[in-house]
């Protein structure tokens, strides 16, 4: 099956590496300068590796998980009417694209209406792109992909100098999908929500994912689930120091903990070392020392209510154009029109 797809016309297809997770001098200075600081930290980027990636594909599939079925529930039923609100033909850029799955609702709608698409998605796991992008090309006779091996702002800045990759006066949509803005910092999305604009036009777009804020009895099972996909989601990071910095972390002295921080809207991700332990990091030279109980801080994902949306996007020379949720309003997406 895969030498089949693999075997996919080549001139359909382009992949370009600009910088990504697994650039090894980069991880190193990170993960250093993570756990010598005080608190202990480490960068979220660095979680989807190979392993990472599919471990996080395995968490959207999770009954604790709502957030990918809210996404499905409100792309199934609106994809037409999210691509009829930016005029056509268009390009689609995908920062953070995984698995494109859902993206596939979009596609989809995008080809009812024009003949051919061209798709840029943009992902630091070069596995998942290519196999995602293989697919899609396999599936979709009339799309053309160029895929950038890349974190966002690298991706962005490529993008926005690259003006070769536009065609005539084909408008952009940049998909944002998932959670991954309430990854940033509210100081964080802004800077990030500018770089974006950089690569529109007026009358260009960006649908944009948004969890919205709910009670604690929903978010926390999400982000701590029963069979501990989560944990290990997380816990992987650990299993990834260890291999690529020769690392001794013993992965059964460390537990994954979610915790929501109502006054700051957001769930906070965390690494809690069970016992007082040190570990070490032979490839950069590293010990360090962790009380029990001493967290490394992993991840935060905000929450949002459609006022912040709407100030987001005043703030960043978008307006918010419309909003979409799913039944049980715990999501939306959300079209950023470029003014
Ligand atoms: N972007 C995802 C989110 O905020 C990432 C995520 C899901 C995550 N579950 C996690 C990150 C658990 C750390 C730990 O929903």
């Amino acid at each position: 099956m895969l030498a089949e797809i693999r075997s996919g016309p080549p001139d359909r297809f382009i992949l370009r590496r600009i910088s990504h997770g697994g650039d090894s001098t980069r991880f190193a200075e990170d993960v250093r300068a993570g756990l010598t600081a005080t608190p202990k930290y480490l960068l979220p980027k660095y979680f989807y590796d190979e392993l990472g990636s599919q471990l996080f594909e395995a968490v959207c599939r999770l009954p604790e998980y709502y957030l990918m079925r809210a996404e499905r529930e409100i792309l199934s039923r609106n994809a037409d009417e999210i691509v009829a609100s930016i005029e056509g033909p268009a390009r689609i850029i995908e920062l953070g694209s995984g698995s494109a799955e859902k993206t596939r609702y979009l596609i989809e709608a995008m080809l009812r209406r024009q003949s051919e698409l061209h798709y840029l998605p943009v992902d630091i796991s070069d596995v998942s792109l290519e196999s995602s992008s293989l697919e899609l090309l396999h599936i979709y006779p009339r799309l053309r992909i160029t895929a950038f091996v890349a974190d966002y702002f690298s991706a962005i800045d490529a993008l926005a100098k690259d003006s070769a990759t536009r065609r005539g006066d084909a408008r952009t949509v940049v998909l944002f999908l998932g959670s991954n803005i309430g990854n940033f910092d509210p100081n964080e999305s802004r800077v990030f929500l500018r770089e974006v604009r950089r690569v529109l036009r007026a009358g260009d777009g960006l649908l944009m994912g948004a969890d919205l804020k709910k009670s604690a009895r929903v978010l926390v099972p999400a982000y701590s689930d029963a069979l501990g996909v989560t944990a290990a989601f997380n816990l992987n990071l650990l299993v990834r120091i260890n291999r690529e910095l020769d690392g001794d972390f013993n992965i059964e002295n460390f537990k994954h903990r979610a915790v929501y921080n109502e006054e700051l809207g957001r769930m906070e991700m965390y690494i809690v070392s069970r016992e007082r332990q040190t570990a070490r990091m032979r490839a950069i030279d590293l010990e360090i020392q962790l009380e029990r109980g001493e967290t490394i801080h992993t991840e935060n994902s905000y929450k949002f209510d459609l006022e912040q949306l709407a100030a987001f996007a005043r703030d960043t020379d978008f307006a918010l154009e419309k909003t979409w949720f799913d039944g049980a309003r715990y999501f939306s997406f959300n079209l950023f029109a470029a003014r």
